[in-house]
């Protein structure tokens, strides 16, 4: 099977020698059918750098240069030279109008068929003009995108440029990104011009996009990130280096293995003058009591992020006689997390029957300040801020939390004894279990609830050490207490709290009921 399959690329790649060797012999006719109302024009133009003009020509009927084709034409054409890739480019571009009809939206097919074309420098432009209210998104397969600069190009030369219309007259540049990286997805509204550059020494045939239409995205442009596992992306506001447009809003989105961290860092921004409103970014994080956290630009910028979250540039009104240049270039980084809080903890709770363990963040006061996710995940995958261990199984846990006094542990052990023939001198030994006294997490509440039968028993607690009651006289300093209580619904008795150092040897209590 895999020999077949071998065979095949063999023959494939025989055919496309085959079309170079075919090529550079020279003088091949080429044939164009554009269809009526197909919105497809063709140019065939000197590339840049020209060569001296005499070099190669366009021939159909006489020399063209450039040879334009519209819709509802069929051309005829060859070349005068043997290497028509060094003089000339070709440029298909197709508007598409969603403001008088439905869009054909979906897969992007390339248009006319890389087959039918010369061998030349292809730029494939889809001009989509729709309503103001319209979401357009752009879905790319994989590979996703990696932006780079504007005027920086691809190692393989297969260029993405994309720009926004953001009225009918003003196009402003989303980006530009090569065919690795993370971009999975942008989302733009009344209008996109996308360009795909590819060389003629690529054989790709495929436009790698889909189109579809959304709900008004209500801002410039979303761009979504995905990443599968550690790496990191370098990302820039619209219009980079040149100035990001008035008072618009541009959102990033990132999605993360729930077992990885992010760090944002602004690798290079400059701020404009506002006369109204503040230049700012603001985050959505998961778990934070503040969301959006709001920063400046020149605030140092949040890491050790776990989970998706989003990042939204915001501009300003400009000072009209000095409006300066709003800007951003950034780098988010997606690692494991780089401390020893990435150990992995193994609660076996498979010798429990009744027994509930919650791992939760201890109450704390909001604060306006940024405060980074503080999660426990399970088997590293699954992290969340407020995680309920169940009994009868075993559990791998890890904290992804750069402070974990922000989390306490509270657990409660249910023991039953509703024979009272067999209860009757039974002793049972509450200790804290070694599986919770071994987790880097302090312990804030331990319960036993005891069931005996009621009427019928009565409870002797036996402490280790010799305990005293918290009194106001004599108050509790130690590091934990006891408290006594009634377990039974509805019954609201409270016998006192007890702590070391004092002379009390048992407390009794006879058990009224279950
Ligand atoms: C071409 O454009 C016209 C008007 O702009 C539109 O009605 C028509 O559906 C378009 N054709 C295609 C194939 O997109
Ligand atoms: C075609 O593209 C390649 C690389 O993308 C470039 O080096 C070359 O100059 C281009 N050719 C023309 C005629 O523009
Ligand atoms: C993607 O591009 C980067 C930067 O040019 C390069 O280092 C990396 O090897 C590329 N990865 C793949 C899979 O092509
Ligand atoms: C693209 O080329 C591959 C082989 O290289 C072929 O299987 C596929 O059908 C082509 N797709 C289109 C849309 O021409
Ligand atoms: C997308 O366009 C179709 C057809 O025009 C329409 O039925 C649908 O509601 C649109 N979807 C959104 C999210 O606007
Ligand atoms: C940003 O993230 C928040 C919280 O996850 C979400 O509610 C919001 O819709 C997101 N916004 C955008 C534009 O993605
Ligand atoms: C913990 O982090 C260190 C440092 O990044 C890494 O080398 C190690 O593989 C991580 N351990 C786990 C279990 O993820
Ligand atoms: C965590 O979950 C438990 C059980 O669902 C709930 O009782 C507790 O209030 C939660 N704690 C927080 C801080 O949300
Ligand atoms: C581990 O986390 C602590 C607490 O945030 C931090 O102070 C320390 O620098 C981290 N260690 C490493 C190696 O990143
Ligand atoms: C606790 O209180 C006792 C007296 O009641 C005192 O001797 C002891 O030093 C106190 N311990 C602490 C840690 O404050």
């Amino acid at each position: 099977m895999a020999g077949l399959n071998c065979g095949v690329m063999v023959a494939l790649l025989g055919v496309l020698l085959l079309g170079a060797a075919r090529l550079a012999r020279g003088g091949e006719t080429y044939e164009i059918a554009l269809p009526h109302g197909s919105n497809i024009t063709v140019l065939i133009k000197p590339g840049v750098p020209t060569l001296p003009a005499n070099v190669c020509h366009i021939i159909s009927k006489g020399w063209v240069t450039p040879l334009s084709i519209k819709a509802g034409e069929t051309v005829v054409f060859s070349f005068s030279c043997q290497d028509p890739q060094n003089h000339f480019v070709i440029e298909i571009q197709k508007n598409i109008d969603c403001m008088s009809g439905p869009c054909p939206f979906g897969e992007v097919h390339l248009q006319p068929s890389t087959s039918v074309l010369p061998t030349l420098n292809r730029t494939f432009i889809w001009d989509v003009k729709a309503n103001k209210n319209i979401g357009l998104e752009l879905q790319f397969s994989l590979p996703r995108l990696r932006q780079i600069r504007w005027g920086e190009s691809c190692p393989d030369g297969v260029t993405h440029s994309i720009s926004s219309r953001v009225d009918t007259t003003t196009m402003v540049r989303i980006g530009t990104f090569c065919s690795n990286g993370t971009v999975s997805r942008i989302k733009m509204q009344e209008g996109v011009k996308m360009a795909l550059d590819l060389p003629w020494f690529h054989n790709r045939n495929v436009s790698g996009f889909s189109i579809t239409n959304r709900s008004s995205i209500k801002r410039l442009c979303i761009i979504e990130s995905v990443f599968e596992d550690e790496g990191s992306a370098t990302l820039m506001s619209a219009n980079y280096p040149d100035g990001f447009p008035e008072d618009e809003l541009m959102t990033w989105q990132f999605i993360i293995p729930a077992h990885l961290r992010a760090i944002v860092s602004f690798l290079q921004f400059s701020v404009s003058n506002c006369v109204k409103k503040e230049e700012r970014v603001e985050y959505c994080i998961p778990g934070s009591t503040t969301n959006p956290e709001v920063f400046k630009l020149k605030d140092e910028q949040p890491g050790n992020i776990a989970g998706n979250f989003n990042l939204s540039l915001q501009g300003c009104d400009q000072d009209a006689q000095n409006p300066g240049i709003l800007r951003l270039q950034f780098q988010v980084l997606v690692q494991h997390p780089q401390n020893e809080s990435n150990k992995t903890y193994v609660v076996d709770l498979s010798n429990e029957r009744a027994m509930s363990l919650t791992i939760e963040q201890r109450p704390s006061k909001l604060s306006r300040k940024f405060v980074p996710g503080c999660f426990v995940c399970l088997d590293s995958r699954t992290c969340s801020t407020n995680l309920t261990l169940t009994a009868g199984f075993k559990h791998k846990i890890s904290f992804l939390c750069d402070d974990l006094t922000r989390l306490w542990i509270n657990a409660e052990k249910t023991i039953s004894c509703l024979d009272h023939r067999y209860c009757h001198r039974k002793s049972y030994s509450l200790q804290v279990p070694w599986y919770i006294l071994q987790l880097p997490v302090q312990l804030h509440d331990f319960s036993w609830k005891l069931l005996v039968p009621k009427d019928s028993i009565s409870l002797a607690l036996v402490p280790a050490q010799k305990l005293q009651q918290h009194t106001h006289k004599r108050v509790c300093n130690t590091s934990f207490s006891y408290l006594v209580a009634s377990a039974v619904p509805g019954q609201d008795l409270y016998f006192g709290s007890f702590c070391s150092g004092g002379s009390i040897e048992q407390i009794q209590r006879k058990v009224f009921s279950q």
